[in-house]
Formats: C-alpha cells, structure tokens, sequence
C-alpha cells in the first residue's frame, strides 16, 4: 500500500518549471493492484516521484486503469492524455518531506478534500517548494513573466486581472468540498480543511493546515496550525494565534461548541464549551483570576494553566480590567437559520 497518487493538470514556467497543479481525483492510499497499473505504465520504480507523463503513457495508464476497473481514473487519464497543459502523475509511496511542487500541492489537495486532517500529513519545507506567483485571471503566471503577459493581454484587448501575488492559491479554485458556505472565496486557502456545516464569512479566514471539524460559523482568523471543534463559532474579527511566526509554540485549538467572541483572541487551547469575552485577548501568559460561582477569588493562575480545560468563560472585568474565568453555564446555542448550508 502507497500513501497517496494523482493525475494532475498543472502550470509551468517559461523554463519548464512546475507553478501550481490541478489534481482533479487525487487518492489516498492507493491498493497494490493500482500501483502496479502505476508501475506498468509509467515507469515508476518506488518512491515519492512528480512524472511528467506524456500523450502516449497517459493512454496506456487510461486502458491499464480500465481493465481494474477503476473507471473514474480511466476517464480522467484519458482527458488527461488530450490536455494541452502539461499533465504530472505524482506517486507518494510515502508521507515524506516532499521534494517538488507537484507533491506539495498533492497534499494540499489531500486535506482540502478532506482525506487527510490538518496535523496528519507531513510538511514541513513546503515554502521552499511553492514558488510565490501572480494568481490570474488566466491562471498561476510566474512574476518574472507576468508584465510580459499583462501587455499580451491588452494588445489583445483583454484584461488580465491579478488576484492574488502569494505562495497559496484560493481553495475553491481547486476544491470544493461538500455542504460549505464561503462568502469570500480568496479567504480560504488551498490546504485547508472546511468541514461539512461550516460557513466562513467575510471576515472570516482558513490558513492551509487548518479548519474545522463541522458545523462552525467561521467570522474570524484560523491560523495555519488550527483546528476548530463541531459546533464552535469564530466573532466577527477573532483570532486564534498561529506558530508560523512569533508566537508561542503551544498548538492552538479550539474544542466543540465554543464561542470565541468579536475582536476576541486566544493563544491557548481551548477544551469543549467555552466562551471568550467579545475584545478579550487571552495569551498563554496572561495572568487570570479564577472566581467561583458567588464570583469570588480562588486563585489567580497563568492562562497556560487552563489549556484544554472544558466549559471555561473568560472575560475582563469591566471594572478592574482583571481578566477572570468562570465556569460556562450556557453552552452557546447556534442559530440553526445561520449554519443551514446548503
Ligand atoms: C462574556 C459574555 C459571553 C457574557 O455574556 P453572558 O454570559 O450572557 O453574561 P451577561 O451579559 O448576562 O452577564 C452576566 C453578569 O455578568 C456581568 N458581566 C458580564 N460581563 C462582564 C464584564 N466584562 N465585567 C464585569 N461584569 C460582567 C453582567 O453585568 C451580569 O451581571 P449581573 O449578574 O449583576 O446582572 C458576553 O458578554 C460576550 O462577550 N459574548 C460574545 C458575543 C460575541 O462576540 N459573539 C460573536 C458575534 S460576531
């Protein structure tokens, strides 16, 4: 059994190399019977390898694919065979550090298609690897090329609009996994992980790594890293602190049915059934004061201290500016009109 395989239509450079790839069917764990087929047709002797297939190779694959019975494969290879993009078979025999741009989209698409969890794939030196390009209306376009393209394009009379210049293209462009709502499709990007029942907003953001399990009413920042329980709800501009850059090393989480209030922030791990004040940041280091139900004084601890703890209400006093912690008693009841996907 290998790791992971797909047919992938991609984009290259002026100098042959791979921008970004299109992987319409990518599979998981691949039985022995298809990667012999793998094996046959394309020369492939083991290993993580991005083959660039030809017309030819890509035609005797479609039969191979064919004849196990693996018909949706066939199809594709054989559309693949005609495309007048260069086309990549990628073979994962492992989860190890890739070594080309094709297997680091591979595994992006992986989780995007929710065949792999954030956390559960390897990927580390993936920035390396992704070249950083001008996301067009005409698709990836490497930025020592693109002012060439863009005066192409008008003497031809059209508009090549640039959406995006960054390392990650939008996931919708790529996926679209089942029952999400996402308003503003260039806050997602590919590598995500959007769980059935989840709406993402304006505001809201999904870094690649990241997302939620479920039902979430996403309105604020998943960091890369991040992954957010069933039935929590990210506020209006909330922040949930990321490790790429700056921060700490804890993970950050979020457990079920959470509530992370507007402009709110959290630099530790939540457990189940927890609320945030809306405008509280909480991080690891904060010192907070935990009071009991009569609201009086039991101890003051570092917020670290509390990480993963379930039904846990932070907020800031009003009055003293301390931040305190209760116990939740109201667990958040979600709109049901607002998390109705459909
Ligand atoms: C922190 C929060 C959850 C508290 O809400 P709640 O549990 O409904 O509590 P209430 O507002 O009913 O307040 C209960 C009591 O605590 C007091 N209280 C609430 N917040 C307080 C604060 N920051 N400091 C001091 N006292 C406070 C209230 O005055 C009230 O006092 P009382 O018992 O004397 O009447 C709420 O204020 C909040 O921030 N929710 C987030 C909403 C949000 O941002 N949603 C996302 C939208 S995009």
């Amino acid at each position: 059994m290998s790791f992971a395989f797909g047919i992938g239509i991609g984009t290259q450079n002026n100098q042959g190399e791979w921008l970004e790839v299109f992987y319409q069917q990518p599979v998981m764990t691949p039985d022995n019977t298809l990667m012999d087929v793998i094996s046959n047709a394309l020369d492939y002797k083991g290993g993580n390898q991005a083959i660039a297939a030809t017309a030819e190779q890509l035609s005797q694959l479609a039969n191979a694919l064919r004849q196990i019975g693996q018909t949706d494969q066939a199809s594709l290879a054989d559309k693949a065979a005609a495309s007048k993009r260069p086309v990549v078979v990628t073979v994962l025999e492992t989860d190890d550090t890739a070594s080309s741009t094709p297997e680091v989209y591979l595994k992006l698409h992986l989780i995007s298609h929710r065949m792999a969890k954030p956390h559960g794939l390897k990927l580390d030196g993936i920035f390396g690897l992704l070249p950083n390009l001008a996301w067009t209306s005409e698709g990836a376009i490497d930025l020592n090329e693109l002012s060439d393209r863009q005066l192409q394009a008008r003497l031809e009379g059209r508009t090549l609009e640039v959406k995006s210049v960054d390392k990650f293209p939008q996931m919708t462009d790529y996926v679209i996994p089942k029952g999400v709502r996402i308003a503003d499709t260039a806050r997602v990007r590919l590598g995500a992980y959007v769980g059935e029942g989840t709406t993402v907003m304006h505001e809201g953001f999904i870094n690649f790594n990241a997302g939620t399990e479920g039902t979430s009413m996403i309105e604020g920042r998943i960091s890369a890293g991040v992954m957010v329980g069933k039935g929590s709800d990210l506020g209006g501009g909330c922040s949930t602190m990321g490790t790429l850059s700056g921060g700490g090393n804890i993970i950050i989480a979020v457990g079920e049915n959470c509530l992370i209030g507007a402009n709110a922030g959290i630099g530790i791990p939540l457990g189940d059934r927890c609320k945030v004040e809306a405008g509280l940041y909480i991080t690891a280091g904060t010192k907070v004061a935990l009071l009991d139900d009569n609201n009086e004084l039991v101890e003051v601890i570092k917020a670290r201290d509390l990480a993963n703890q379930t039904d846990l209400l932070f907020r800031r006093n009003s009055q003293t500016g301390a931040v305190e912690c209760k116990t939740n008693k109201s667990a958040i009841e979600l709109n049901e009109e607002l998390h109705a996907n459909n």
